[in-house]
């Protein structure tokens, strides 16, 4: 395991000439399918191929995570890296590890990162299977992928998190849900580390600091993805309601099983957005 001293760069320079070496396209996104929301965008490209191929580390499993990429183009002639299942702090990686694959992105070449994850509601008014279009978020998790020492050439040491999603694609993604008839909602996420679930103290607290959603997953992700200059774009889907705002214990299938169910309109959504152009400029 890498200490927070040493740089993610030598890493990132092999898996970049990897990539190159085995002749597959440079991308123009990553997009990132969260626990149990993997959609089918089209016939690969390349793969699908487990991510241990390209990542320096042990990739272990968990329920639900199959950990695999492929490189696919929901718009002809713009490949996208879809990776499906993510690395997660809570498995004992450090923040660039869990990074690791928005920044080969990145360095390949991509402007944006698109990502879906599962959330738990800390808001009343949704309810399982909603689908919420992040606006910001409150990272909780202890952690930054950004610690240590980078490249100067990958961006600045302190950069600003403003706008961090995206407003012209949150309006564009807005666009998108109108015309397809799909419901979506906008709101606040707080990443905390997990993998224990909320006490309902913790769930009072994160409500009161603002947040609509808390999730174990993305702040990293989208902290790399600032830092070097992407775009991003995050839609929730509400899983559960979190500890105390319903009387239900929680349960991962049932994480597990509200993923399958909003499985059409995430695709539809996933895939209109993909296939306009603005999105990669
Ligand atoms: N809490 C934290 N992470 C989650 C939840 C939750 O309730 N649901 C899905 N991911």
């Amino acid at each position: 395991m890498m200490s927070r001293l040493d740089s993610p760069a030598p890493s990132l320079e092999a898996a970049v000439e990897a990539w190159h070496g085995r002749g597959w396209p440079a991308p123009k996104a990553l997009v990132v399918a969260g626990s149990g929301l993997a959609v089918d965008l089209g016939p690969p490209q390349v793969g699908p191929r487990a991510l241990q191929e390209i990542l320096p580390f042990p990739v272990h499993g968990i329920i639900g995570h199959a950990h695999a990429f492929e490189i696919v183009e929901p718009l002809s002639g713009v490949p996208i890296i879809y990776q499906r299942g993510r690395i997660h702090g809570y498995q004992g990686y450090d923040g660039h590890q869990v990074v690791f694959m928005v920044r080969l992105a990145r360095l390949l070449g991509a402007q944006l990162l698109l990502m879906t994850n599962a959330a738990g509601g800390l808001d009343p008014a949704f309810k399982a299977g909603d689908l919420v279009m992040l606006s910001d978020h409150i990272n909780l998790t202890g952690s930054n992928p950004l610690l240590g020492s980078l490249p100067p050439s990958w961006g600045v040491q302190f950069p600003g998190m403003e706008d961090a999603y995206d407003p012209a694609l949150r309006s564009l993604l807005r666009e998108k849900a109108e015309s397809l008839g799909i419901r979506l909602q906008e709101g606040v996420y707080i990443s905390v580390l997990g993998p224990s679930y909320e006490t309902p103290a913790e769930v009072r607290a994160f409500r009161d600091m603002g947040a609509q959603l808390v999730g174990m997953s993305t702040v990293q992700e989208v902290i790399a993805a600032q830092h070097m200059g992407m775009r991003c774009l995050c839609m929730s889907l509400v899983s559960n309601l979190a500890a105390g705002v319903s009387p239900e214990p929680l349960h991962h299938e049932e994480v597990l099983q509200a993923g399958r169910q909003a499985a059409g309109d995430i695709r539809r959504l996933l895939e209109a957005t993909l296939r306009d152009e603005r999105v990669y400029s």
